[in-house]
């Protein structure tokens, strides 16, 4: 397991004053600013593109972890990476060529990301775990916040955390909808290390004591 790292999605945040949000769960305590692209062709929904991605990095420090939901995928990689994005993750459903996709990734000098839709079997990461440094597991059905975490994501999760353990590379397990402090104690105990929480974050009054409870959440005790 890596140091856990809590990743506000702005999908959740006030579009109208992005830069402003991001410099407020900057202060609120966040590790990482998630950054959910969606192109309303592989997701039922529209956000940002590079440009914005560029506009945020003067605002924050903090790394940011672009989330590809975009078909096709290779434009888009050179796009984010030119824009500044700190670690890039394509869907594996969303190109025929993904050992190529992240090697661009890679190459373009980000982080590399793989994620997988909640139906999708973890044996899709077996030919391509030595090239990452982060699985993305969504654990709702991409293209809106606000959803319910799909309980059945726990046993995916348990699936890859024995896959990375194995591997003995230094590789993140990112969980990603749904993600609050009645549902992260379950899915820090089956594996994941990198929680991703838009809703639970944004939709609260005060960012920091959120993120304090997903903190605190995360490491408590699950009942049997
Ligand atoms: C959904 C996005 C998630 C979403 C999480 O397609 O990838 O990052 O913003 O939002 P919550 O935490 O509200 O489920
Ligand atoms: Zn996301």
């Amino acid at each position: 397991m890596q140091p856990l790292v809590i990743a506000p999605s702005i999908l959740a945040a006030d579009f109208a004053r992005l830069g402003e949000e991001v410099r407020a769960v900057e202060a609120a305590g966040a590790d990482w600013i998630h950054f959910d692209v969606m192109d309303n062709h592989f997701v039922p929904n529209l956000t940002f593109g590079p440009m914005v991605l560029q506009a945020l990095k003067p605002w924050t420090k903090l790394k940011i972890d672009a989330h590809l939901m975009v078909e096709p995928v290779d434009a888009l990689i050179e796009g984010f990476a030119a824009a500044g994005a700190d670690l890039i993750s394509v869907h594996v459903e969303a190109t025929k060529h993904l050992d190529r996709s992240l090697r661009l990734i890679r190459q373009k000098g980000c982080a590399v990301g793989v994620a997988l839709n909640p139906a999708t079997p973890v044996a899709a990461l077996d030919c391509v775990l030595e090239e990452v440094d982060l699985v993305l597991l969504m654990s709702v059905n991409p293209g809106f916040g606000g959803q319910s975490f799909l309980p059945h994501v726990l046993d995916k999760i348990a699936q890859v955390r024995a896959r990375i353990d194995r591997s003995g590379r230094p590789i993140r397990l990112e969980v990603d909808g749904g993600i609050a402090p009645d549902t992260i104690g379950a899915i820090a105990a089956a594996g994941a290390d990198t929680m991703v929480a838009g809703s639970a974050i944004f939709k609260k009054a005060d960012y920091a004591a959120a993120v304090a409870a997903l903190r605190t959440a995360a490491r408590a005790p699950v009942a049997a």
